[in-house]
Protein backbone atom coordinates (compact mmCIF):
# COMPACT_ATOMS: atom_id res chain seq x y z
CA UNK A 1 0.00 0.00 0.00
CA UNK A 2 2.92 2.46 0.91
CA UNK A 3 4.75 1.69 -2.33
CA UNK A 4 0.97 2.44 -3.95
CA UNK A 5 1.00 5.78 -2.44
CA UNK A 6 4.82 6.81 -3.24
CA UNK A 7 3.92 5.45 -6.78
CA UNK A 8 0.28 8.15 -6.77
CA UNK A 9 2.69 10.77 -5.42
CA UNK A 10 5.33 10.44 -7.77
CA UNK A 11 2.86 10.55 -10.76
CA UNK A 12 1.21 13.39 -9.77
CA UNK A 13 4.11 16.21 -10.50
CA UNK A 14 2.86 18.75 -13.15
CA UNK A 15 5.44 20.91 -14.86
CA UNK A 16 5.51 24.59 -13.46
CA UNK A 17 5.88 27.45 -14.41
CA UNK A 18 9.76 28.17 -15.78
CA UNK A 19 9.86 24.79 -15.85
CA UNK A 20 10.72 22.27 -19.12
CA UNK A 21 8.33 20.40 -20.87
CA UNK A 22 7.61 17.69 -18.41
CA UNK A 23 6.87 14.37 -20.46
CA UNK A 24 5.90 11.29 -17.70
CA UNK A 25 5.87 8.67 -20.30
CA UNK A 26 3.11 5.93 -20.46
CA UNK A 27 3.97 4.06 -17.41
CA UNK A 28 3.57 4.65 -13.82
CA UNK A 29 6.84 5.03 -12.58
CA UNK A 30 8.34 3.56 -14.89
CA UNK A 31 7.56 6.44 -17.02
CA UNK A 32 9.55 6.27 -20.34
CA UNK A 33 12.47 3.97 -19.05
CA UNK A 34 11.88 0.90 -21.72
CA UNK A 35 12.13 2.65 -25.01
CA UNK A 36 15.28 4.24 -23.11
CA UNK A 37 17.13 1.96 -22.72
CA UNK A 38 16.54 -0.14 -25.93
CA UNK A 39 17.54 2.79 -28.16
CA UNK A 40 18.76 5.91 -26.45
CA UNK A 41 19.32 7.95 -29.80
CA UNK A 42 16.39 6.97 -31.20
CA UNK A 43 14.25 7.30 -28.59
CA UNK A 44 15.59 10.88 -27.42
CA UNK A 45 15.56 11.89 -30.88
CA UNK A 46 12.19 11.32 -31.14
CA UNK A 47 11.74 13.51 -27.85
CA UNK A 48 13.49 16.04 -29.32
CA UNK A 49 10.94 16.69 -32.24
CA UNK A 50 8.42 16.79 -29.84
CA UNK A 51 9.82 18.64 -27.78
CA UNK A 52 12.31 21.30 -29.04
CA UNK A 53 16.00 21.33 -27.20
CA UNK A 54 15.02 20.91 -23.30
CA UNK A 55 12.35 18.75 -21.85
CA UNK A 56 11.86 16.64 -18.65
CA UNK A 57 11.26 12.60 -18.75
CA UNK A 58 10.44 10.24 -16.41
CA UNK A 59 12.67 7.35 -15.94
CA UNK A 60 12.49 4.90 -13.72
CA UNK A 61 10.99 6.91 -10.59
CA UNK A 62 13.32 9.52 -11.71
CA UNK A 63 13.05 13.00 -13.08
CA UNK A 64 15.76 13.77 -16.01
CA UNK A 65 16.19 17.11 -17.89
CA UNK A 66 17.69 16.49 -21.20
CA UNK A 67 19.19 19.52 -22.86
CA UNK A 68 19.97 19.03 -26.58
CA UNK A 69 21.27 22.32 -27.73
CA UNK A 70 25.25 22.47 -27.79
CA UNK A 71 25.52 25.98 -27.25
CA UNK A 72 23.85 26.11 -23.88
CA UNK A 73 25.71 22.86 -22.74
CA UNK A 74 28.55 25.58 -21.12
CA UNK A 75 25.83 26.29 -18.43
CA UNK A 76 25.67 22.46 -17.54
CA UNK A 77 29.23 21.64 -17.61
CA UNK A 78 31.33 23.92 -15.61
CA UNK A 79 28.58 24.57 -13.07
CA UNK A 80 29.73 22.45 -10.07
CA UNK A 81 27.55 24.24 -7.51
CA UNK A 82 24.00 23.61 -8.24
CA UNK A 83 25.17 20.34 -10.35
CA UNK A 84 27.37 17.39 -9.25
CA UNK A 85 28.69 14.51 -10.82
CA UNK A 86 29.94 12.06 -8.23
CA UNK A 87 26.33 11.05 -6.53
CA UNK A 88 25.71 9.66 -10.61
CA UNK A 89 29.00 8.43 -10.80
CA UNK A 90 29.09 6.13 -6.80
CA UNK A 91 25.43 4.94 -8.28
CA UNK A 92 27.44 3.54 -11.11
CA UNK A 93 30.51 1.82 -9.81
CA UNK A 94 28.62 0.19 -7.01
CA UNK A 95 26.08 -1.34 -9.65
CA UNK A 96 28.41 -2.11 -12.36
CA UNK A 97 31.57 -2.76 -10.12
CA UNK A 98 30.34 -3.67 -7.04
CA UNK A 99 32.69 -1.07 -6.17
CA UNK A 100 32.38 1.97 -3.17
CA UNK A 101 34.86 4.77 -3.26
CA UNK A 102 32.80 6.74 -0.71
CA UNK A 103 35.89 9.20 1.04
CA UNK A 104 37.95 9.94 -2.14
CA UNK A 105 37.51 13.53 -3.10
CA UNK A 106 36.97 13.83 -6.35
CA UNK A 107 39.14 16.74 -7.12
CA UNK A 108 41.80 14.66 -5.45
CA UNK A 109 41.03 11.52 -8.11
CA UNK A 110 41.04 14.19 -10.82
CA UNK A 111 45.12 15.37 -9.60
CA UNK A 112 45.93 11.86 -9.87
CA UNK A 113 44.49 11.05 -12.98
CA UNK A 114 46.25 13.91 -14.40
CA UNK A 115 49.44 13.32 -13.40
CA UNK A 116 49.37 9.74 -14.79
CA UNK A 117 47.98 10.54 -18.18
CA UNK A 118 49.54 12.96 -18.87
CA UNK A 119 52.51 15.42 -19.39
CA UNK A 120 55.47 13.14 -18.50
CA UNK A 121 53.66 9.90 -17.79
CA UNK A 122 52.13 10.14 -20.77
CA UNK A 123 55.32 10.03 -23.32
CA UNK A 124 56.58 6.83 -21.17
CA UNK A 125 52.89 5.38 -21.38
CA UNK A 126 53.08 6.29 -25.18
CA UNK A 127 56.49 4.77 -25.71
CA UNK A 128 55.50 1.27 -23.93
CA UNK A 129 51.72 1.04 -25.91
CA UNK A 130 54.02 1.40 -29.56
CA UNK A 131 56.01 -1.23 -28.08
CA UNK A 132 53.36 -3.71 -26.90
CA UNK A 133 51.59 -2.64 -30.18
CA UNK A 134 54.34 -3.94 -32.12
CA UNK A 135 54.93 -6.91 -30.12
CA UNK A 136 51.70 -8.11 -30.77
CA UNK A 137 50.67 -7.26 -34.32
CA UNK A 138 54.31 -8.08 -35.86
CA UNK A 139 55.91 -10.92 -33.57
CA UNK A 140 53.08 -12.39 -32.49
CA UNK A 141 52.01 -15.06 -35.35
CA UNK A 142 51.77 -17.46 -32.84
CA UNK A 143 52.88 -20.62 -35.12
CA UNK A 144 51.17 -19.78 -38.45
CA UNK A 145 52.60 -18.24 -41.08
CA UNK A 146 52.74 -14.31 -41.54
CA UNK A 147 52.43 -14.68 -45.49
CA UNK A 148 49.46 -16.49 -45.20
CA UNK A 149 46.09 -14.87 -45.10
CA UNK A 150 44.08 -14.92 -41.82
CA UNK A 151 40.64 -13.99 -41.68
CA UNK A 152 39.08 -12.49 -38.86
CA UNK A 153 36.14 -10.02 -37.40
CA UNK A 154 37.39 -6.95 -37.61
CA UNK A 155 35.97 -5.58 -34.85
CA UNK A 156 37.45 -8.53 -32.83
CA UNK A 157 40.99 -8.15 -34.36
CA UNK A 158 40.76 -4.51 -33.28
CA UNK A 159 39.46 -4.78 -29.79
CA UNK A 160 41.77 -7.64 -28.59
CA UNK A 161 44.83 -6.06 -29.89
CA UNK A 162 44.34 -2.41 -28.29
CA UNK A 163 43.07 -4.16 -25.25
CA UNK A 164 46.17 -6.61 -24.80
CA UNK A 165 48.67 -3.59 -25.67
CA UNK A 166 46.64 -0.99 -23.15
CA UNK A 167 46.73 -3.65 -20.62
CA UNK A 168 50.35 -4.65 -21.01
CA UNK A 169 50.97 -1.14 -20.41
CA UNK A 170 49.01 -0.23 -17.61
CA UNK A 171 49.12 -3.30 -15.61
CA UNK A 172 52.90 -5.00 -16.61
CA UNK A 173 52.07 -8.17 -16.46
CA UNK A 174 53.23 -10.61 -17.82
CA UNK A 175 50.63 -13.17 -17.54
CA UNK A 176 47.90 -13.98 -20.32
CA UNK A 177 46.74 -10.91 -21.74
CA UNK A 178 44.32 -13.18 -23.70
CA UNK A 179 42.85 -14.73 -20.84
CA UNK A 180 41.89 -10.45 -19.59
CA UNK A 181 40.34 -9.95 -22.75
CA UNK A 182 38.20 -13.21 -23.55
CA UNK A 183 37.26 -12.55 -19.53
CA UNK A 184 36.67 -8.77 -20.16
CA UNK A 185 34.81 -9.11 -23.24
CA UNK A 186 32.09 -11.10 -21.33
CA UNK A 187 31.98 -9.00 -18.89
CA UNK A 188 31.73 -5.61 -21.54
CA UNK A 189 29.31 -7.37 -23.19
CA UNK A 190 26.81 -7.65 -20.28
CA UNK A 191 27.52 -4.03 -19.19
CA UNK A 192 25.10 -1.95 -20.75
CA UNK A 193 22.55 -4.62 -18.81
CA UNK A 194 24.31 -4.61 -15.94
CA UNK A 195 24.21 -0.97 -15.49
CA UNK A 196 20.40 -0.65 -16.42
CA UNK A 197 19.80 -3.31 -13.95
CA UNK A 198 17.92 -5.22 -16.80
CA UNK A 199 20.02 -8.60 -16.42
CA UNK A 200 18.40 -12.05 -16.91
CA UNK A 201 19.22 -14.80 -14.37
CA UNK A 202 21.87 -16.58 -16.04
CA UNK A 203 23.22 -13.44 -17.42
CA UNK A 204 23.28 -11.62 -13.96
CA UNK A 205 25.35 -15.33 -13.02
CA UNK A 206 27.41 -14.55 -15.56
CA UNK A 207 28.50 -11.21 -15.24
CA UNK A 208 28.86 -12.23 -11.36
CA UNK A 209 31.65 -15.51 -12.51
CA UNK A 210 33.79 -12.81 -14.61
CA UNK A 211 33.64 -10.22 -12.21
CA UNK A 212 34.92 -12.43 -9.48
CA UNK A 213 37.72 -13.75 -12.39
CA UNK A 214 38.65 -10.75 -13.34
CA UNK A 215 39.42 -9.29 -9.76
CA UNK A 216 41.51 -12.60 -9.40
CA UNK A 217 43.45 -12.41 -12.62
CA UNK A 218 43.78 -8.59 -11.91
CA UNK A 219 44.86 -9.03 -8.14
CA UNK A 220 47.52 -12.27 -9.17
CA UNK A 221 51.01 -11.13 -9.43
CA UNK A 222 49.96 -7.69 -7.56
CA UNK A 223 52.43 -8.95 -4.53
CA UNK A 224 55.15 -10.49 -6.43
CA UNK A 225 55.74 -7.11 -8.73
CA UNK A 226 55.57 -4.78 -5.65
CA UNK A 227 59.33 -4.53 -5.93
CA UNK A 228 58.91 -3.01 -9.40
CA UNK A 229 58.18 0.20 -7.97
CA UNK A 230 57.04 3.81 -10.41
CA UNK A 231 54.65 1.55 -12.65
CA UNK A 232 51.13 2.84 -13.44
CA UNK A 233 49.17 0.20 -11.18
CA UNK A 234 51.87 0.40 -8.53
CA UNK A 235 50.88 4.02 -8.04
CA UNK A 236 47.32 3.86 -8.42
CA UNK A 237 47.23 1.31 -5.41
CA UNK A 238 49.32 3.61 -3.70
CA UNK A 239 47.02 6.01 -4.41
CA UNK A 240 43.95 4.45 -3.22
CA UNK A 241 45.45 2.85 0.24
CA UNK A 242 46.23 6.40 1.13
CA UNK A 243 42.98 7.54 0.55
CA UNK A 244 42.36 4.46 2.78
CA UNK A 245 40.46 1.73 0.42
CA UNK A 246 40.96 -1.10 1.91
CA UNK A 247 42.38 -3.91 0.22
CA UNK A 248 38.97 -5.64 -1.64
CA UNK A 249 38.21 -2.19 -2.65
CA UNK A 250 41.46 -1.50 -4.21
CA UNK A 251 41.04 -4.86 -6.36
CA UNK A 252 37.27 -3.95 -7.69
CA UNK A 253 39.05 -0.43 -8.54
CA UNK A 254 41.04 -1.96 -11.03
CA UNK A 255 38.49 -3.66 -12.80
CA UNK A 256 37.32 -0.32 -13.07
CA UNK A 257 40.52 0.87 -14.35
CA UNK A 258 40.83 -1.73 -16.33
CA UNK A 259 37.15 -0.62 -18.19
CA UNK A 260 37.85 2.98 -18.30
CA UNK A 261 41.03 2.84 -20.08
CA UNK A 262 40.35 -0.37 -22.68
CA UNK A 263 37.13 0.27 -23.34
CA UNK A 264 36.71 3.00 -26.18
CA UNK A 265 39.65 2.71 -27.80
CA UNK A 266 39.16 -0.45 -29.50
CA UNK A 267 35.59 -0.12 -30.57
CA UNK A 268 36.93 3.31 -32.21
CA UNK A 269 39.57 2.05 -34.08
CA UNK A 270 37.77 -0.48 -35.49
CA UNK A 271 34.89 1.99 -36.66
CA UNK A 272 37.82 3.93 -38.11
CA UNK A 273 38.95 1.30 -39.94
CA UNK A 274 35.79 0.00 -40.47
CA UNK A 275 35.06 3.26 -42.60
CA UNK A 276 38.57 3.54 -44.29
CA UNK A 277 38.00 0.33 -46.09
CA UNK A 278 34.44 0.65 -46.99
CA UNK A 279 35.47 4.18 -48.46
CA UNK A 280 38.30 3.49 -51.01
CA UNK A 281 38.97 7.44 -51.64
CA UNK A 282 39.42 8.07 -47.92
CA UNK A 283 41.41 4.87 -47.45
CA UNK A 284 43.81 6.38 -50.40
CA UNK A 285 44.40 10.03 -48.89
CA UNK A 286 45.25 7.97 -45.17
CA UNK A 287 47.87 6.44 -47.11
CA UNK A 288 49.30 9.37 -49.35
CA UNK A 289 49.42 10.91 -46.34
CA UNK A 290 51.29 8.05 -44.97
CA UNK A 291 53.70 7.65 -47.72
CA UNK A 292 54.58 11.15 -47.65
CA UNK A 293 55.14 10.44 -43.80
CA UNK A 294 57.69 7.74 -44.52
CA UNK A 295 59.36 9.74 -46.83
CA UNK A 296 60.35 12.98 -44.45
CA UNK A 297 61.17 9.70 -41.86
CA UNK A 298 62.70 6.63 -43.11
CA UNK A 299 62.96 5.36 -39.48
CA UNK A 300 59.30 4.71 -40.10
CA UNK A 301 59.79 2.23 -41.80
CA UNK A 302 61.48 -0.19 -39.67
CA UNK A 303 59.32 0.37 -36.66
CA UNK A 304 61.04 3.34 -34.59
CA UNK A 305 60.08 4.02 -31.00
CA UNK A 306 57.81 6.43 -31.26
CA UNK A 307 56.82 7.32 -34.62
CA UNK A 308 54.23 10.12 -34.51
CA UNK A 309 56.01 12.85 -32.10
CA UNK A 310 55.71 15.73 -33.74
CA UNK A 311 54.14 14.57 -36.80
CA UNK A 312 51.34 16.53 -38.53
CA UNK A 313 48.84 14.06 -40.07
CA UNK A 314 45.37 16.71 -40.81
CA UNK A 315 43.93 14.32 -42.77
CA UNK A 316 44.07 11.41 -40.52
CA UNK A 317 43.27 13.83 -37.77
CA UNK A 318 40.12 14.52 -40.08
CA UNK A 319 39.39 10.87 -40.21
CA UNK A 320 39.59 10.79 -36.74
CA UNK A 321 37.38 13.14 -35.49
CA UNK A 322 34.37 12.34 -38.37
CA UNK A 323 34.82 8.22 -36.89
CA UNK A 324 34.08 10.26 -33.33
CA UNK A 325 31.25 12.01 -34.40
CA UNK A 326 29.83 8.95 -35.78
CA UNK A 327 30.55 6.75 -32.60
CA UNK A 328 31.17 8.51 -29.40
CA UNK A 329 27.90 8.21 -27.51
CA UNK A 330 28.38 9.00 -24.28
CA UNK A 331 25.60 10.25 -21.81
CA UNK A 332 26.66 13.52 -19.51
CA UNK A 333 24.89 13.21 -16.48
CA UNK A 334 24.84 15.50 -13.56
CA UNK A 335 22.28 15.42 -10.14
CA UNK A 336 21.05 18.29 -9.24
CA UNK A 337 21.77 19.32 -5.16
CA UNK A 338 20.98 23.01 -6.05
CA UNK A 339 17.67 24.30 -7.50
CA UNK A 340 18.88 26.10 -10.35
CA UNK A 341 18.24 28.55 -13.09
CA UNK A 342 19.39 27.35 -16.23
CA UNK A 343 20.06 29.72 -18.39
CA UNK A 344 19.61 28.46 -22.41
CA UNK A 345 21.86 30.63 -25.08
CA UNK A 346 18.22 32.20 -26.66
CA UNK A 347 17.79 33.59 -23.24
CA UNK A 348 15.26 31.17 -22.59
CA UNK A 349 15.41 30.25 -18.40
CA UNK A 350 14.15 26.94 -16.88
CA UNK A 351 13.88 25.87 -13.66
CA UNK A 352 15.43 22.66 -12.52
CA UNK A 353 14.59 20.98 -9.44
CA UNK A 354 16.79 19.95 -6.00
CA UNK A 355 16.60 16.00 -6.41
CA UNK A 356 16.84 16.06 -10.30
CA UNK A 357 19.05 14.83 -13.01
CA UNK A 358 20.18 16.94 -16.59
CA UNK A 359 21.67 14.62 -18.94
CA UNK A 360 23.77 16.02 -22.34
CA UNK A 361 23.60 13.65 -24.78
CA UNK A 362 26.55 15.29 -27.27
CA UNK A 363 25.87 12.73 -29.49
CA UNK A 364 22.63 13.78 -31.15
CA UNK A 365 23.79 17.49 -30.87
CA UNK A 366 25.88 18.98 -31.82
CA UNK A 367 27.45 15.58 -33.74
CA UNK A 368 24.58 14.03 -35.51
CA UNK A 369 22.73 17.70 -36.04
CA UNK A 370 21.75 18.22 -39.96
CA UNK A 371 21.97 21.82 -38.91
CA UNK A 372 25.51 21.83 -38.02
CA UNK A 373 26.60 18.39 -40.30
CA UNK A 374 25.44 18.23 -43.62
CA UNK A 375 24.51 15.20 -44.16
CA UNK A 376 25.27 13.87 -41.07
CA UNK A 377 24.81 10.01 -41.19
CA UNK A 378 27.16 10.21 -43.65
CA UNK A 379 31.21 9.55 -43.01
CA UNK A 380 32.93 12.48 -44.76
CA UNK A 381 36.90 12.05 -44.21
CA UNK A 382 37.32 15.47 -45.09
CA UNK A 383 34.52 16.66 -43.10
CA UNK A 384 37.08 18.39 -40.37
CA UNK A 385 39.65 19.47 -43.18
CA UNK A 386 39.94 23.24 -44.95
CA UNK A 387 41.56 22.93 -48.50
CA UNK A 388 44.73 24.30 -47.56
CA UNK A 389 45.04 20.62 -44.96
CA UNK A 390 44.72 22.44 -41.69
CA UNK A 391 42.10 21.53 -39.28
CA UNK A 392 38.29 22.84 -39.91
CA UNK A 393 37.26 24.25 -36.31
CA UNK A 394 34.51 26.81 -37.81
CA UNK A 395 30.91 25.20 -37.94
CA UNK A 396 27.77 27.19 -37.50
CA UNK A 397 24.07 26.77 -36.43
CA UNK A 398 21.46 28.58 -37.55
CA UNK A 399 24.38 31.50 -38.74
CA UNK A 400 25.89 30.85 -35.27
CA UNK A 401 29.15 30.25 -34.81
CA UNK A 402 29.65 27.29 -32.89
CA UNK A 403 31.83 26.41 -29.56
CA UNK A 404 30.81 22.67 -29.13
CA UNK A 405 30.56 21.26 -33.01
CA UNK A 406 31.74 17.87 -31.68
CA UNK A 407 31.98 16.29 -28.51
CA UNK A 408 33.27 12.74 -28.20
CA UNK A 409 35.43 13.39 -25.02
CA UNK A 410 33.15 15.49 -23.51
CA UNK A 411 33.87 19.10 -21.77
CA UNK A 412 34.35 21.04 -18.29
CA UNK A 413 36.06 19.37 -15.23
CA UNK A 414 35.41 16.40 -16.26
CA UNK A 415 36.87 15.90 -19.73
CA UNK A 416 38.53 13.03 -20.66
CA UNK A 417 41.72 12.65 -18.93
CA UNK A 418 42.58 9.99 -21.28
CA UNK A 419 42.43 11.62 -24.51
CA UNK A 420 46.12 12.34 -25.19
CA UNK A 421 46.95 8.62 -24.87
CA UNK A 422 43.48 7.27 -26.67
CA UNK A 423 44.26 9.73 -30.12
CA UNK A 424 48.41 8.61 -29.96
CA UNK A 425 47.21 4.41 -29.13
CA UNK A 426 44.50 4.56 -32.28
CA UNK A 427 46.82 6.36 -34.77
CA UNK A 428 50.02 4.10 -33.59
CA UNK A 429 47.87 1.04 -34.09
CA UNK A 430 46.07 2.49 -37.23
CA UNK A 431 49.63 3.56 -39.01
CA UNK A 432 51.17 -0.17 -38.05
CA UNK A 433 48.41 -1.81 -39.57
CA UNK A 434 48.06 0.56 -42.62
CA UNK A 435 52.39 0.26 -43.33
CA UNK A 436 52.96 -3.29 -42.05
CA UNK A 437 49.69 -5.60 -43.17
CA UNK A 438 47.95 -6.15 -46.20
CA UNK A 439 44.09 -5.78 -45.02
CA UNK A 440 41.48 -5.98 -47.13
CA UNK A 441 37.50 -7.48 -46.62
CA UNK A 442 36.86 -10.87 -47.73
CA UNK A 443 33.63 -9.61 -49.43
CA UNK A 444 34.39 -6.36 -51.15
CA UNK A 445 30.76 -5.39 -51.24
CA UNK A 446 30.11 -5.89 -47.67
CA UNK A 447 28.77 -2.95 -45.57
CA UNK A 448 29.79 -1.81 -42.09
CA UNK A 449 27.35 -3.71 -39.77
CA UNK A 450 24.86 -1.45 -37.58
CA UNK A 451 25.27 -0.21 -34.21
CA UNK A 452 24.31 -2.01 -31.30
CA UNK A 453 21.63 0.02 -30.23
CA UNK A 454 21.89 -0.78 -26.27
CA UNK A 455 25.67 0.84 -26.14
CA UNK A 456 23.85 4.22 -26.78
CA UNK A 457 25.17 6.18 -23.69
CA UNK A 458 27.89 4.06 -22.72
CA UNK A 459 31.06 5.63 -24.74
CA UNK A 460 31.93 4.92 -28.30
CA UNK A 461 29.14 2.53 -29.24
CA UNK A 462 29.58 -1.18 -30.62
CA UNK A 463 28.36 -2.76 -33.68
CA UNK A 464 25.42 -5.78 -33.76
CA UNK A 465 27.76 -8.07 -35.78
CA UNK A 466 30.61 -8.33 -37.47
CA UNK A 467 33.17 -7.27 -40.50
CA UNK A 468 34.85 -10.26 -41.60
CA UNK A 469 38.50 -9.19 -42.67
CA UNK A 470 41.44 -10.96 -44.15
CA UNK A 471 44.99 -9.63 -43.29
CA UNK A 472 48.71 -10.97 -43.86
CA UNK A 473 52.34 -9.56 -43.39
CA UNK A 474 53.23 -7.07 -46.51
CA UNK A 475 55.55 -8.60 -48.34
CA UNK A 476 58.57 -6.02 -47.51
CA UNK A 477 58.24 -7.07 -44.01
CA UNK A 478 59.52 -10.21 -44.54
CA UNK A 479 62.22 -9.98 -47.13
C1 LIG B 1 36.23 10.34 -19.07
C2 LIG B 1 35.59 9.65 -23.84
C3 LIG B 1 39.61 6.89 -24.02
C4 LIG B 1 40.39 7.82 -19.34
C5 LIG B 1 35.73 10.40 -20.36
C6 LIG B 1 34.54 11.17 -20.74
C7 LIG B 1 34.36 10.96 -22.08
C8 LIG B 1 35.43 10.08 -22.53
C9 LIG B 1 33.24 11.54 -22.94
C10 LIG B 1 33.69 12.08 -19.81
C11 LIG B 1 32.46 11.42 -19.27
C12 LIG B 1 31.59 12.38 -18.46
O1 LIG B 1 31.77 13.61 -18.46
O2 LIG B 1 30.68 11.87 -17.81
C13 LIG B 1 36.63 8.84 -24.30
C14 LIG B 1 36.79 8.40 -25.68
C15 LIG B 1 37.92 7.62 -25.72
C16 LIG B 1 38.47 7.58 -24.37
C17 LIG B 1 35.85 8.76 -26.83
C18 LIG B 1 38.59 6.89 -26.87
C19 LIG B 1 38.27 6.97 -28.13
C20 LIG B 1 40.19 6.95 -22.79
C21 LIG B 1 41.45 6.33 -22.45
C22 LIG B 1 41.68 6.61 -21.14
C23 LIG B 1 40.54 7.38 -20.64
C24 LIG B 1 42.35 5.54 -23.41
C25 LIG B 1 42.85 6.26 -20.27
C26 LIG B 1 44.01 5.96 -20.67
C27 LIG B 1 39.30 8.53 -18.87
C28 LIG B 1 39.11 8.85 -17.47
C29 LIG B 1 37.90 9.58 -17.38
C30 LIG B 1 37.39 9.68 -18.74
C31 LIG B 1 40.01 8.45 -16.31
C32 LIG B 1 37.22 10.15 -16.12
C33 LIG B 1 37.53 11.62 -15.97
C34 LIG B 1 36.82 12.23 -14.77
O3 LIG B 1 35.91 11.63 -14.21
O4 LIG B 1 37.20 13.36 -14.40
N1 LIG B 1 36.24 9.77 -21.47
N2 LIG B 1 37.65 8.32 -23.54
N3 LIG B 1 39.66 7.58 -21.67
N4 LIG B 1 38.26 9.03 -19.60
FE1 LIG B 1 38.01 8.77 -21.59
Amino acid sequence: NGLFVLVLIWSSRSRQKNEPPLDKGPIPWLGHALTFRKDAAKFLAKMKTKHGDIFTLRVAGKYVTVLLDPDSYDAVLYDSVCLDNSQCKNQLLKRIFSLQLPNIKPTTERRWMEQHFQGLSLSRLSISMNTNLQNLLLNDWKGCSPTEWREEGLFSFCYSLLFRAGYLTFFERRNDATAVYKEFRKFDDLLAKLARCSLKRDERRTVMSTQERLWELLSSNWSSEESESNSWQQSYRQFLQEEGVDAEMQNRALLLQLWTTQCNAGPASFWLLGFLLTHPKAMEAVKSEIRGLTLQDSSLQHAPINPLEGLSTPVFDSVLSETLRLSAAVLISREVVQDKILRMANGQEYHLRRGDRVCLFPFLSPQMDQDIHEEPQMFKYDRFLNEDKTEKKIFYKDGKRLKHYTLPWGAGGNVCVGKEFAVTAIKQFVFLVLTHLDLEMCDREAKLPPVNPSRYGFGIVQPDGDLKVRYRLKKTQHE
